[in-house]
């Protein structure tokens, strides 16, 4: 099966590469029938803006499983991962295990990206997995990184293997709205 992470930010590497490297390494320790690919912008704009290469859609759409992961800016997603969400299509990430990693410099903007992420990820109809992980940036900057928070990270894509282990071509209604509406319109 296979696992994709996205990482969401336009400045690698950073704190949030680090952390991903640290969740996909565990992936490939702990779940041997899981191969994670990871996919991240292709060429930067601006400090804060990086595009994406059109394969990023077939990449997302052949997932079994999906963790997204962004650095807080301007306390939500990067714009640079908004990009990427709105290149893909419905079925891309309907009913299909999405984890949510998120990093920020400061803590009191723990659900800022994640709560947007939630919001966007309902659109598609995602199977958006309980908890999320949210990680203070300067945990990544010592050379050891805590036992605890690779714990987490571990635990955070735990969800979304087991998730997609479990429920494998399973898809569950009723249709996200947009589904709804194109249904509506065109009949
Ligand atoms: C444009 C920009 C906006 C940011 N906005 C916030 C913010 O609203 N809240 C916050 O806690 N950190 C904010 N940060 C800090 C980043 O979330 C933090 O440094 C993060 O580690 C960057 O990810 P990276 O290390 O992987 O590049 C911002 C950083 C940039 C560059």
């Amino acid at each position: 099966m296979k696992l994709v992470t996205i990482y969401g930010s336009p400045t690698p590497p950073g704190k949030l590469a680090r952390a991903l490297e640290l969740l996909e390494t565990g992936v490939r320790e702990r779940h041997p029938g899981w191969e994670v690919e990871r996919i991240a912008p292709a060429s930067t704009i601006t400090p804060v803006v990086a595009t994406w290469r059109d394969d990023v859609v077939e990449k997302v759409s052949g997932a079994d499983a999906v963790v997204i992961s962004s650095p807080v800016f301007r306390g939500s997603i990067t714009g640079t991962l908004k990009l990427l969400i709105d290149m893909l299509p419905v079925e891309a990430l309907r009913s299909k295990p999405v984890a949510i990693l998120t990093v920020a410099a400061a803590p009191h903007h723990f659900l800022s990206a994640e709560r947007h992420l939630r919001d966007v990820l309902s659109w598609f109809g995602a199977l958006t997995a309980p908890n999320s992980a949210f990680f203070v940036d300067r945990v990544f900057a010592a050379d050891t990184v805590d036992d605890e928070v690779r714990h987490e990270l571990h635990e955070l894509a735990d969800q979304v293997v087991v998730l997609a282990e479990r429920l494998s071509g399973r898809s569950f209604g009723p249709d996200p709205l947009t589904v709804r509406y194109r249904k509506k319109t065109s009949g």
